[in-house]
């Protein structure tokens, strides 16, 4: 465990933080373990270490402000370990929506601490952070309302869960992410891929630009079209597979386009958020892609059908398309034309022009539904 060789314990039972110490002691692998009773001293050091530390945090006791601190260092390290003596499912919930990367009943059991350590220490070395989510906005068809959707839901996405999220356009010729956004980004996805996969954190994160005062990183389309064609397959693997130790959320915008780039985002995506309208043309374009995802054998789950455009009023009801598709529709957005252009056109999300609105409501509570469904899948780890 090279790069994190400090372990910082925020307990407020001495007796429970002494047994901790004694635990992390026999593991043997760290230059400094400190024990905190105060929560805020606790804080102060992980930042001094500029969060270059293990942390385990005890919320049996959960205060005003103790939820919020977890908060703060999960931006400083992603790995925060939280236990309680109440691991109901209410609890890990919170634990994991604060940002735990593992929860642990107390007492803890010593292997238990053993085995969290361990992944820890397999992170370190193989830098892979694997409960990181790629989340891609795809439709088969142009104009469907894929990099609204990617925009905004990556903008209400990173508010809702308060960790860095990163919007990467890999429409790679046609992208527009940045000018939804007002954007001017320093580098593109191509000069990324090209040059800053193998640098650190620091550097890498550099090439994003962070929309104003929220954890919104933004990476956009390559700057000349030509830049495209030489991104290959393999690279957007590696791509992901470096944004993936920075960023808990990865949003991509892509094409329409099914090439072996678009396969190969597609394939690598945690989660498809697959995008159609109410119209007869575009349900059977989606019933295609849906089969072609079928072939791929995706795991259940992996896609879920989004409606854009959605209208009460609409002559095709969303049963009839759950019956043509024979799957679930998973969210619908409504229409509103009139503000996602003027958010469009002042270059700004939909919730910084109109939060109350039904589309700005609505984002913010698909957000919230995303977040709580792959919270819900973790903690069907902690189930027995
Ligand atoms: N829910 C909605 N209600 C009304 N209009 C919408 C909605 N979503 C998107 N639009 C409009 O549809 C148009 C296309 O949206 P957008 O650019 O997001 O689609 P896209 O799928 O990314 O297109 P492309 O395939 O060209 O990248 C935009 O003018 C946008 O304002
Ligand atoms: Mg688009």
């Amino acid at each position: 465990m090279q790069e994190c060789t400090s372990v910082i314990v925020l307990d407020e039972n001495s007796a429970s933080r002494e047994v901790i110490k004694s635990y992390l002691d026999e593991y043997g692998a760290f230059n400094s373990i400190k024990l905190f009773g105060n929560y805020q001293e606790g804080f102060e050091e992980i930042k001094n270490l500029d969060g270059n530390c293990i942390v385990i945090m005890d919320i049996t006791n959960i205060k005003y402000g103790t939820i919020e601190i977890a908060e703060k260092i999960k931006l400083y390290t992603p790995r925060l370990i939280i236990t309680s003596t109440d691991y109901s499912t209410n609890t890990i919930v919170k634990a994991l929506r604060a940002g735990a990367k593992e929860f642990l009943p107390k007492p803890i059991i010593k292997e238990e601490l053993v085995r969290v350590l361990n992944m820890f220490s397999y992170y370190d070395n193989e830098k892979d952070n694997s409960q990181a989510k790629v989340i891609t906005i795809y439709s088969n068809k142009g104009g469907i309302g894929k990099t609204t959707i990617a925009v905004n839901l990556a903008s209400e996405l990173s508010k809702v869960t308060k960790t860095k999220v990163a919007l990467i356009d890999l429409n790679l010729q046609l992208g527009d992410v940045s000018t939804f956004l007002n954007l001017n980004p320093p580098f593109d996805v191509n000069y990324v891929i090209k040059n800053l996969l193998d640098k650190e954190e620091n550097i890498l994160i550099n090439a994003f630009e962070k929309y104003k005062e929220t954890s919104l990183y933004v990476l956009a389309d390559p700057s000349y079209i030509e830049q495209s064609e030489s991104i290959t397959p393999q690279q957007i693997t590696e791509l992901f597979r470096t944004l993936k130790k920075i960023f808990p959320y990865i949003i991509v915008d892509m094409s329409a386009n099914i090439d072996a780039n678009s396969l190969k985002i597609l394939d690598c995506s945690d989660i498809i958020l697959f995008t159609t309208i109410v119209n007869i043309p575009a349900i059977r374009n989606a019933q295609r892609c849906l089969n072609l995802f079928h072939s791929r054998r995706y795991p259940k789950d992996k896609v879920k059908i989004i409606i854009n455009r959605f209208m009460d009023n609409d002559e095709i009801s969303i049963e009839d398309i759950e019956n043509t598709l024979g799957e679930k529709i998973y969210w619908k957005i409504p229409n509103n034309y009139f503000t996602i252009m003027d958010a469009i056109n002042k270059g700004a999300s939909i919730s910084e022009i109109s939060q109350a609105s039904n589309i700005g409501t609505n984002f913010r509570d698909f957000a919230s539904k995303i977040s709580d469904d792959i919270i819900e899948k973790e903690i069907t780890r902690y189930r027995v």
